[in-house]
């Protein structure tokens, strides 16, 4: 499991870029010019199991996997939203809702563990998560599920000539998190720059990289998906609980799924990959627009206030994140400011 201190940013970042490299090689187009920064680009595509992945997106948009087959992953997690529902909290069945914001399954591949607070390993752990959670798809159990996908026999058979022992909890996880591989979104302007076109974001935007490696946003938010690496204190350099008030209980951060008193306030740190459309912001969603996050981000995290002028330059360089999926850009509701 990660872990920042400010002596270790830079080692952390070094590190990062030398084990990453030597991997990114195998699909990837840095420039050598650019082939050092903290920040990479997205590859075009990751391997997968083409069948696996078809089963996987069919089971992502099934409703069945819901109590009362009202409610997909991809009905909180849409795909015109950026994977998103852009609301404070997600509404479950027969409207439920919890404490914690959704982020975006798009790009969730490269996370190093998935959640907030890192209670599932990886996306076949996490897809196990949602379909017997109480408030999300409330099922009593993947017997209740799989009774409802044996009913639908072309599926049934579509899914026994890719698993021989057909439905069963590790398979349905099993496909989904191999479609989940395909959600990723390349081709984004600040892609296209790390890839050696200079014209491809402006003077301006390129400032605010600059500032965002300055406020040392990219010692947590580093790597091809911008964040996602690491778990960190939301209150490392002031107290935001405190300064927020009304406790959550999802404020407890990766201290939830260890136990650990140490691990009290740490969350993954978010991808900003397409943050522009993946708003509002932190586990709690209380952060409406990305001028004020990154005010927030430079109190609480950075512990350097940004000025209002380098917070438009910053806000300008984080809206040339947003990339495309399956060859067209990313739709959503751009946020405000
Ligand atoms: C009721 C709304 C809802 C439904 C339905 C739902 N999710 Fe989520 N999803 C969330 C919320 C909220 C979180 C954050 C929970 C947390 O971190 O504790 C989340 C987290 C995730 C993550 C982790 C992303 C990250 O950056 O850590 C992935 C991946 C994901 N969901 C995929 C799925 C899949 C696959 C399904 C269907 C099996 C699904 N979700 C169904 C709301 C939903
Ligand atoms: C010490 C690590 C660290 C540093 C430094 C840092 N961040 Fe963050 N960032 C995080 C964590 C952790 C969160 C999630 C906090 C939460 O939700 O409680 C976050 C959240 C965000 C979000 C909201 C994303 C979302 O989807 O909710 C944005 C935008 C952001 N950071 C931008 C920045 C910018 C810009 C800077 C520099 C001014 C910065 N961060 C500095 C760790 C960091």
């Amino acid at each position: 499991m990660g872990q920042q201190t400010d002596d270790k940013d830079r080692e952390n970042i070094l590190h990062w870029v030398k084990t990453t490299r030597a991997a990114y090689y195998a699909t990837g187009p840095a420039a050598e010019k650019r082939a050092n920064e903290p920040l990479q680009p997205l590859p075009s595509h990751l391997a997968v199991d083409v069948k696996k992945a078809a089963l996987g997106e069919k089971l992502f948009n099934d409703k069945r996997l819901s109590a009362d087959s009202t409610l997909a992953c991809s009905g909180c997690h849409l795909y015109e939203k950026a994977g998103t529902d852009n609301s404070r909290f997600s509404e479950g069945i027969r409207k439920q809702f919890g404490d914690i914001n959704a982020p975006t399954m798009f790009n969730a591949v490269f996370n190093v563990r998935q959640f907030w607070d890192g209670r599932a390993a990886d996306l076949q752990e996490q897809a196990g998560g949602p379909p017997l959670n109480p408030i999300e798809m409330g099922c009593s159990g993947w017997e209740e599920i799989i009774a409802r996908l044996s009913a639908d026999e072309a599926l049934t058979a579509e899914a026994g000539t890719i698993y021989a022992d057909g439905w069963t909890v590790q398979n349905i996880t099993d496909a989904i998190a191999e479609y989940e591989k395909t959600l990723i979104t390349p081709n984004s302007r600040f892609d296209k720059w790390l890839s050696g076109d200079d014209a491809a974001i402006t003077a301006e935007e390129a400032e605010g990289y600059r500032l965002f490696k300055q406020y040392r946003c990219a010692s947590c938010h580093v790597g091809r998906s911008v964040g996602g690496q690491s778990f960190e204190y939301m209150d490392l350099k002031a107290d935001y609980f405190a300064e927020r008030g009304n406790p959550l209980n999802s404020d407890k951060g990766l201290m939830g799924f260890t136990g650990n008193q140490d691990d009290l306030h740490r969350f993954k740190v978010p991808n900003l990959r397409n943050v522009e459309l993946t708003h509002p912001y932190m586990h709690d969603g209380t952060v409406t627009t990305l001028d004020e996050s990154v005010a927030v981000m430079g109190r609480y995290l950075s512990g350097i206030p940004v000025s209002d002028g380098d917070r438009r330059l910053i806000v300008a360089f984080l809206r040339t994140l947003t990339g495309e999926f399956q060859g067209k850009t990313l739709t959503g509701t751009p946020v405000e400011r």
